[in-house]
């Protein structure tokens, strides 16, 4: 692997990301690797479930050992610059993966440590979420295959739209109009060859695609907007009126808000893929890891 770290989803070329799902497809098929005695220290300014867990107990399979720290846990969270966290982790650990909520805090990280870094999820992006929703999609479909992004312009979708870019997924996109992908997202998708159609219309993105895949409203740390987002995110929820012209799965990175983003009856049909697509962050990452560390 030609990067030392992993913030962001192209941090890897798309030849990368095929190698990477590759093996996490070989993996979650019995194969066996081993990243015997490694210690990936585990960061976390945000909650998690998925990424806590999926990180922790791919560490144990391969045996290796994970540790987790909370704000609180450590003097970054009682003034500790990070710059000093990073310098005597590096010291100790494997690897560093890290929930933060600065993505320029990522960089400083990966900056000072003397290991590899992973991005657990920042404002910014949320790369392993792209690898686990790209394992989820080459899954189900063959290679011709379209998804609609439906929701928040930020983390999640815009690693996936840079995502689908090395994959060769194509991409649609639907979001308010106050809450878009970064142009800089957009552009680099492009320049990757993904070109995705961008709509503030929910409906026309939705039109002819495989896959429809959405994030929360109100992200972690964004609290304060949840008034000024409910409203700006009418007309954007999954449910069966805006999904009844289509047979298109349906995707969420989770969790999930029922009666926001998605409706109850539509996260628990038989189109939504979003258990697979969850199961599939162990099988990513302890790719990645390999990849990364091994
Ligand atoms: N999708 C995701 O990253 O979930 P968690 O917040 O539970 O880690
Ligand atoms: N956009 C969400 C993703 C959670 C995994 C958030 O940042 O809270």
């Amino acid at each position: 692997m030609n990067t030392d770290n992993f913030l962001d989803i192209d941090d890897l070329s798309a030849d990368e990301v095929d190698a990477v799902l590759t093996r996490a497809a070989a993996l979650k098929n019995g194969d066996d690797a081993q990243l015997a005695d490694q210690t990936l220290g585990m960061l976390f300014e945000k909650p998690s479930t998925r990424t806590r867990i999926s990180f922790e107990t791919g560490m144990t399979q391969l045996g290796g050992h994970a540790i987790f720290m909370g704000p609180d846990d450590i003097q970054l969270g009682h003034g500790e610059p990070l710059k000093d966290t990073a310098r005597a982790m590096g010291r100790y650990v494997d690897g560093i993966m890290a929930r933060l909520f600065s993505h320029e805090d990522a960089e400083i990280l990966a900056k000072y440590a003397d290991v590899p870094v992973i991005n657990g999820l920042t404002d910014d992006a949320h790369p392993c979420q792209t690898l686990a929703d790209l394992l989820t999609i080459r899954e189900q479909f063959d290679d011709d295959v379209s998804v609609a992004w439906v929701g928040d312009g930020n983390n999640v979708g815009q690693s996936f739209a840079i995502g689908c870019a090395l994959a060769g997924v194509d991409l649609t996109v639907a979001t308010p109009p106050e809450y878009p992908m970064d142009e800089a997202v957009v552009d680099r998708a492009t320049e990757l060859g993904g070109e995705p159609d961008i709509y503030t219309d929910p409906e026309a993105a939705i039109e002819d695609v495989d896959v429809i895949y959405t994030d929360v409203w109100v992200s972690m740390g964004e609290e304060d907007k949840r008034e000024a987002k409910l409203a700006a995110f009418e007309g954007f929820q999954l449910n069966e009126e805006l999904l009844a012209g289509t047979d298109a799965k349906v995707m969420h990175c989770l969790p999930a808000h029922r009666g926001e983003e998605i409706t109850d009856a539509v996260l628990e049909s038989d189109r939504s893929i979003v258990w697979d697509q969850a199961e599939n962050r162990l099988h990513a990452q302890k790719a990645l890891l390999v990849e990364l560390l091994g």
